[in-house]
Order: C-alpha cells, then structure tokens, then sequence
C-alpha cells in the first residue's frame, strides 16, 4: 500500500471508529431520530457572529422568528456570508472555522458572518452525512428564502463558503432557493460520492451567479480522492497541480504535530488556509492562470492573462462571464503568505559539441532590484530539447523587485552526488569521449512575469560567453537595446 493509500485507509477506519465509540451512529441514545424532517430540521443552527472574541456564543437565527433578527442586528443592506462545515468526526466546530469567520469579519466590517453548524448531521457515518448534505442545503435555502421575503434581503449580496462536504450543501441551497445566490466558494469540496455524479447531486456553476472552487487534495488513492477532482464551478484552480501541497509532507507535519490524520487535513484544509490568507493579505495577490492541466503549467506555457485567462485567487477571484470549469493552477509557498511570483523562461538551446545524449540539469539564480534568490532547479519531465527552444516555469518565494540579472549553471558532474543514473552517463561520457566535454549554447533568455505580464529579454553578460558545459554557468543580464518587450512585437532570437 502505498503512504497515500494507507493514509486513506486509517482516515476512514479512524473515522468510523470514533463515529461508533460515541454513540452518535442514527438513532441511538442521542434523543434524535433522523428519519423526520421536522427533528431534523432543528439539528441545524445559524450562528451569528457578533465579534471577533472566539469565546462569545454570538446569536442564532431561527427561520420565522423576527425577534432574533433584531437581537442579532441583522443588517440587510450589508453583505451575508455564511460559512458551512463539512463532515466531523469531533463533533466540534475545527480551528479553521474560526480563523475563516474571524478574516471575513476583518475584511468585510458590516457583514452578517453566520456559522451554518450542522453537526449532529455531520457527525456521521460518511455516508449518512453525504445523506444528509440534501436536507441541510433546503434548510439554508428555507433560511435565505425567509430573509428574503423578511427584509427584501438582496441575493445577490449572498455569497455561501462551504468546506468539503459543506461546498455540496452549498450547492444544494442554490439549488433549493427562491432566486440565485451571489456567489458560492467551494473549499475542497469531498470527492467520495461526487465525483463524477450528475450536476443536481454536488456542487456546480447553476447554483449561483458565481463558483468558484479552490482544489487542494486531489490525489487519488483506492480510487477515490478526499477533495474532488474535476472541475465544478464557474473557475477551479488548482494549487500546486491540486495534489502535492508544499508543507504537508509525512516529514513537515509529523515534525509538528505528530499524527497521520494531520497530514491528511494539511491538504484538505490548505483552501481554507489560502482562502484566509486571500481576505487578509491585500498586498500581493496571488494569480491563478488557465491551462488544460498542471503538466502543462508545469512546463510554464500557461502564464498568460489575455482574454481573462487570469485570475485573483480565494476572495479576491474576479467574476467573469460564465466559462464553465475553467481550470486554472497556480503555485504557492508552504505558509501564509501563500503568494509566490512566477515567470516563464525560454531558452534555445543549441547543441554544439557531444551533447545530443545529455539530458543536462540546469538551475538557475535570479537577482532582483531588492533581492537575489538561491539556486533555482529547472524542473523539466521531458529531456531539454536541443536545438530547440525549452520552456520551463521558474517560482520564487519571494520578491525580488525589479529582475535584473539571471545567472544559468549546468549542474557540474562534481556536484550531483546524489543520482547515481547521472554518475553512469558520466563514467559513459568520459570512457566514450576522454577528454571531451558536452557543449551547449545558450544566447538569450526570454523571461515573462506572471504577475506583472511583463517580458523581457535577456542575453548573455559577456557576449563572447554564451556557451556552457556541466559545472559551468552563463550570466545574463537585460540586453542593451529593446529588452522589454513591447506586447506583439515579435523578437528574433
Ligand atoms: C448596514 O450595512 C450598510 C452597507 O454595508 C452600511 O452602510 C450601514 O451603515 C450598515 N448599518 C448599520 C446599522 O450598521
Ligand atoms: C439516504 O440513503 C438511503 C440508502 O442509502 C437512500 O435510500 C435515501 O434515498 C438517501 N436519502 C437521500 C436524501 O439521499
Ligand atoms: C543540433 O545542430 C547541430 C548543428 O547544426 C548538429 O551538429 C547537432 O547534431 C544537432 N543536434 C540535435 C540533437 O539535433
Ligand atoms: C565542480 O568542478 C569545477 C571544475 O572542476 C569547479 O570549478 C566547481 O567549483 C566544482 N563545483 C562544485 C560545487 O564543487
């Protein structure tokens, strides 16, 4: 089995155990009977928060009671939110709840922010929840459609966020209510059960004016994958390809808190955490960019903004005209902020002496206006093309201001101890050519931002040092004359 796998296979077992040690499985000795509507119906509550001071209870709203409206100071000409969980097994709102509700308060200072808590509901056999994600999206639907005819509430000003299963009981109040909703954000929505089921059973791009869905887990063990994988919304993004989330790595977060369930919600919960992060931090947005899958946008060929083939990520994603599952990547960092700035290289490289058989590993160090960064390594699945000009995607954590220079080293045979496969095309190398090294050739770099949308390019510092071979590096610098790009002016390499 392998780590995904097995992760798998102890989160659902986990899952059903506790479930059952609690006695909360339908029916039994709770004091609820799950089969009718109405006992059902009062297992959900509408928590108002009132502030920021977790320890407050806040108020509830009830559909039919006016009093609580007033009680609450439900402001109807301001924005609503309300934040709907997905399945627990602790029975209890988690930590990032109240860092989601508190960042909304921040960001948006006269919004109703109300806790959708269904918990009993949720607190479930995993199927019985995804049973009862119908029910408890009607229920919000009954709520909204009772501030509606109650205080002319605007749905337009409704935006839903919904985490994990929480995103399908969103799905279905925009399915159920009176109207269309504003906006609904999907929080790695669950995959078990959805993924693949008809538009009116999950969350999709009708349930209100705008979808969005960030995707975070989406690796896939035992043939299901805990967040879904295919696009559901009006934009989908995908960071970090959707899958492997820098940071939540068996090493990162076993070092931190020492249990494999942790390494599971690191990935799950990471779009809560971007999200967050997107309502807080308004200094450097991070962009998402379209392309048809992450190979591709890991190669960089997708950096472009044109014909809103960018976006915003988490709060900030801008509406655009209705393109149904639009899949769009990005990459971040490990932490808050999240945000990295990406650039799109392409280099011709020329193969000039022995090197047809190299696959050269190639990495790169940019230095910027305000900063330089460490020794980039230039992923590529595919060998370099020779004679061929290579596009690879280059991310720094930081911002570097203005780029200024960019110096490219061939990994030198000396350095990579670590591939044992490299040492045998050395030993091959140096038994079939002596003496003779590989040679490259590399003249110009040409560099776009993803975040600026600006191009440059770039040619060799010292013209008479264009060429490279393993161990050695070329610096290049903006070259003398044109090196911006203007847009559409296409320049000869
Ligand atoms: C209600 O919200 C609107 C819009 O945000 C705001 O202008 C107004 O001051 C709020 N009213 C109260 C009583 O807070
Ligand atoms: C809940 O599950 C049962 C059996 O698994 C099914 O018969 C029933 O229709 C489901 N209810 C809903 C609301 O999907
Ligand atoms: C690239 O071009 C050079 C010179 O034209 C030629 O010698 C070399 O074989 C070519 N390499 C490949 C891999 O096509
Ligand atoms: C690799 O070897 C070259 C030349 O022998 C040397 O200049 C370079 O510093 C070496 N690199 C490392 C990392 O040892």
């Amino acid at each position: 089995m392998n780590r995904a796998a097995f992760l798998l296979w102890t989160f659902l077992c986990f899952c059903a155990s506790a479930v059952g040690e609690n006695g909360v499985l339908k029916g039994e000795d709770d004091g609820f009977e799950l089969s009718d509507d109405k006992d059902l119906q009062g297992l959900i509550k509408y928590n108002m928060r009132k502030s920021l001071d977790l320890e407050q209870e806040g108020c509830y709203l009830q559909t039919g009671k006016k009093a609580c409206l007033e009680e609450c100071n439900f402001n109807a000409t301001a924005k609503t939110f309300l934040i709907i969980h997905g399945w627990t097994m602790s029975g209890m709102l988690e930590g990032w709840m109240h860092k989601l509700v508190s960042a909304v308060m921040q960001r948006e200072d006269d919004a109703n922010v109300v806790v959708v808590d269904w918990i009993p509901l949720a607190q479930q056999l995993y199927p019985d929840a995804v049973n009862h994600t119908q029910a408890v999206g009607q229920d919000v639907a009954g709520m909204l459609n009772w501030l509606q005819d109650e205080l002319q509430l605007p749905l337009e000003n409704v935006h839903l966020i919904g985490y994990s299963l929480g995103a399908h009981v969103a799905g279905y109040a925009g399915t159920f209510v009176d109207g269309t909703i504003g906006r609904i954000t999907g929080l790695d929505p669950a995959g078990p059960m959805f993924e693949g089921v008809e538009e009116q059973k999950r969350l999709s791009p009708d349930d209100a004016d705008f979808v969005d869905v960030l995707h975070t887990y989406t690796r896939e063990s035992l043939g299901v994958s805990i967040g879904i994988q295919q696009p559901i919304g009006d934009i989908d993004i995908y960071p970090n390809g959707g899958d492997v989330q820098p940071g939540c790595g068996l090493t990162d977060v076993l070092a931190v808190a020492g249990n494999f369930m942790e390494v599971m919600k690191c990935e799950h919960e990471r779009a809560v955490h971007l999200f967050v992060d997107s309502l807080l931090d308004k200094k450097h947005m991070s962009f998402a960019f379209q392309c048809t899958g992450p190979d591709r946008f890991k190669k960089g060929v997708c950096l472009s903004c044109r014909k809103n083939r960018c976006n915003n990520i988490g709060y900030n994603a801008k509406k655009m005209r209705k393109r149904r599952n639009s899949k769009m990547y990005l990459k971040t960092r490990a932490n808050t902020p999240f945000g990295g700035y990406h650039y799109q290289m392409k280099m011709h490289v020329f193969d000039r002496k022995q090197s047809s058989n190299t696959d050269p590993t190639f990495y790169v160090k940019l230095y910027g206006a305000s900063s330089d960064t460490g020794n980039i390594f230039i992923v590529h699945d595919d060998p370099i093309g020779m004679n061929f000009t290579n596009t690879f995607l280059v991310f720094t954590e930081e911002d570097i201001g203005d780029l200024l220079k960019i110096r490219l080293t061939w990994e030198g045979e000396n350095e990579s101890l670590s591939s044992v496969w490299k040492h045998i095309k050395s030993s091959f190398w140096s038994w079939k050519a002596k003496s003779d090294k590989p040679v490259l050739e590399v003249r110009r770099l040409r560099v776009k931002a993803g975040e600026t949308q600006k191009k440059f390019t770039f040619c060799a510092q010292d013209p008479s040092k264009t060429e490279i071979s393993p161990g050695e590096s070329i610096t290049f610098v903006k070259c003398r004359d044109g090196w911006e790009v203007k847009p559409r002016k296409r320049l000869a390499m």
